[in-house]
This record gives structure tokens, C-alpha cells and sequence, in this order.
């Protein structure tokens, strides 16, 4: 029996599926490579001495799903394939409904015509918004504020109905913001276009591939003015997919984890931590605030560790410096 881990080639699926192959499990991925690169596939199989299983092809399109359960045995399913840039969706936000709930609900339908006991889906902390205090539990009102973001609060309430009236159970991971890659430096973040994110920004300047980080916002109201996230090591979100599919649930029932660290760091704070591990100043200039980013946000992550037995075990020098170990491979390339 395997697991299906669709977008199994991005950035968090390839690193999940090396930990699901460390715990023992067979694995086929489904992807359309439309924002991942076909060469994590050879990495993911040079680091797994495996000649795992991979189906070109949208997670939302009935005949690959066909293809994909009747070709395979499938036990459970990782569910990570779906667009997933803020500024994209706000422009072309039937693009996204579309995609990333059409995907859910033909996937989830697959899945339980097949009578697959579990699924997991890969969902966010961008659920919560800024209407909360930090830190946030799974509790907290979610009020997301992006298409992006209600494609995935409603794929949580999609997959919960779904599972209600099923006998799958169902498990949404809201990941807070993943940095870091394989210690292999094999895998790690390696988007089609223009990386948005900060750590991506930051390594780029490193490498000589941008002249310095814009830091947007130097007047919120935190140690230094600039804007606070809880950073987790990607291998530990991959881990806590594992811990996910391996806790005990009822059939028909559904539940929710936010997975990151607890802690947050500040913008500044991380520019500091990546001259440190990479051995040279970053060049940066304040820059206005990114329309749409909010102040703070970690999260609380009690149930997390109560319910699944997971914590994050990594620091941040670790993501950091596993994150560059990838992104200088890259460059030299
Ligand atoms: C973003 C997404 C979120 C997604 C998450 C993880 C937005 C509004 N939110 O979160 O939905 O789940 O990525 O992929 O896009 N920063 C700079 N300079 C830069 C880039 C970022 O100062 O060049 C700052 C940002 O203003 C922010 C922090 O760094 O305060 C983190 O930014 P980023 O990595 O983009 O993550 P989020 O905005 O938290």
C-alpha cells in the first residue's frame, strides 16, 4: 500500500515524501510540474534509492485520478498540489477558486469512492489573517484575506464535510512559514519563477543574484520595527505529515493543527542570523510595507504536540544554513 502525495515535487510535497520514505512508506507522487522542477524528481529518487512511482498530471482532473487509483494501491493521500501566490490570486481569483477547490473536491471524492481511510491537507496559517493576537490557536477566528487564502480555509471545510459524510478522516496542517531544505541540499525550494518570499530574497543576495533585500516596513510595532513570522525548518513540517498520517482517528472525522515553531523572528533578526551562517554581510535598504502583510503572527502549537506528538526540533542557524546549503548548489549550477 502506498501513500499519494500530490504536488509530491514542490517544495514541502519532496520534502514530505523523504520523510515518508524514512518512515518506511511507499509513496507515488502526482504532479504537473506547473511550479516545481522536473529535476526534483531525480533527486528525490537519488535520495530515496527508490525508482518511486510519478504521474504527470493535475490532482483535479477525474481520468489521471482514475489512472492513479487504479494503477496504484493507495492507503492514504497527501494533498499539497495548488497555486499558491497571494498577488496571483488576487488578480485571477476564479483561477484559483478553481483550481485549488476543483482539485480538493474531485481528489477527495476519488479518494473516498476508493474507501481511503486518510487524507492530509496541506493548508496555512494565511487562514487566520490579522485578526487575531499572536500567538494563534486553531481556535482563533480565521478570516483570510486573500482568494489565496479562502481557497484554503474553504478546502478545510470542503475535506470536513466530506469526511462527515464518509468514512475517511481528515487532517489539515496550517503551516506558518517554511524555510530550510534537505540537509543533503538534494531538495529545497525551487519555485519556476521570481521567488516572493523572504528567505528565498535573502539567499538570492547572497548569491550575488540581486544587489540587496528591500525590507518592507521598518514602523510596526515590534523589537525593531520590523515584521515578526514563526519560521519552521520545512523537514520538520515534512515529519509532522508523518506524525499526522500515523495518529490515531476516527473514521468521519476531521481536525486541524497549526505546525510551526511557537516563537517568532523579526525581519532584521533573520538578515542577522543568515550573515552569521553564511559568512558575510547581507546588503539591505528599508523599504515601505508590502500592502497586505501584517505585523506578527506565531503560532501556538499545544495541540500539535498533545494530539500528534509533534514539535518543531530545528532552530533557525539550521534552517538557514540548510536553506543556503541548497540555494548555493542551485546557483552553481
Ligand atoms: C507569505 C504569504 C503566505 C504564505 C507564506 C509562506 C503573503 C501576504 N503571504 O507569508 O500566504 O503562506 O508566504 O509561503 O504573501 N519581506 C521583506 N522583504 C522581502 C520579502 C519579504 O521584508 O523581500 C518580509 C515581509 O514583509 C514579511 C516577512 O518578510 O514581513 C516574511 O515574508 P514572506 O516570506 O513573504 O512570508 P509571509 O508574508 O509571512
Amino acid at each position: 500500500m502506498a501513500t499519494l502525495v500530490t504536488g509530491g515535487a514542490g517544495y514541502i510535497g519532496s520534502h514530505t515524501v523523504a520523510a515518508l520514505h524514512d518512515a518506511g512508506r511507499d509513496v507515488v507522487i502526482l504532479d504537473d510540474f506547473s511550479n516545481a522542477a522536473r529535476r526534483a524528481v531525480d533527486s528525490i529518487r537519488s535520495l530515496t534509492r527508490s525508482d518511486l512511482p510519478v504521474v504527470e498530471g493535475d490532482a483535479g482532473d477525474l481520468e489521471v485520478l482514475d489512472a492513479v487509483f487504479d494503477g496504484h494501491r493507495i492507503d492514504s493521500v497527501v494533498h499539497f498540489a495548488a497555486r499558491k501566490s497571494v498577488a496571483e490570486s488576487v488578480s485571477d481569483p476564479l483561477g484559483y477558486y478553481r483550481s485549488n477547490l476543483g482539485s480538493v473536491i474531485s481528489l477527495a471524492a476519488a479518494a473516498i469512492d476508493r474507501g481511503v481511510p486518510r487524507l492530509v491537507f496541506s493548508s496555512s496559517a494565511t487562514v487566520y489573517g490579522s485578526a487575531s493576537a499572536p500567538p494563534v490557536t486553531e481556535d482563533s477566528p480565521t478570516v483570510p484575506e486573500s482568494p489565496y487564502g479562502e481557497t484554503k480555509l474553504m478546502g478545510e471545510r470542503i475535506l470536513a464535510d466530506a469526511a462527515a459524510a464518509s468514512e475517511m478522516s481528515v487532517t489539515s496542517l496550517r503551516y506558518f512559514n517554511p524555510v530550510g531544505a534537505h540537509p543533503s541540499g538534494l531538495i529545497g525550494e525551487d519555485p519556476s519563477g521570481e521567488p516572493a518570499n523572504l528567505v528565498p530574497r535573502i539567499m538570492q543576495v547572497a548569491a550575488g543574484r540581486r544587489d540587496r533585500l528591500e525590507v518592507f516596513g521598518a514602523d510596526y510595532s515590534t523589537v525593531d520595527g520590523t515584521a515578526l513570522r514563526d519560521y519552521v525548518h520545512v523537514m520538520d513540517l515534512a515529519e509532522g505529515h508523518v506524525a499526522a498520517l500515523d495518529a490515531a482517528m476516527t473514521p468521519a472525522s476531521s481536525r486541524v493543527y497549526n505546525l510551526g515553531t511557537g516563537s517568532g523572528t523579526t525581519v532584521l533578526q533573520i538578515l542577522g542570523a543568515a550573515s552569521e551562517v553564511i559568512g558575510s554581510s547581507i546588503p539591505y535598504e528599508m523599504a515601505e510595507r508590502r500592502p497586505g502583510d501584517i505585523e506578527a503572527s506565531w503560532a501556538d502549537c499545544t495541540r500539535a504536540r498533545d494530539e500528534l506528538g509533534w514539535q518543531a526540533r530545528r532552530d533557525l542557524a539550521q534552517m538557514l544554513a540548510d536553506h543556503w546549503n541548497f540555494a548555493r548548489q542551485q546557483s552553481s549550477c
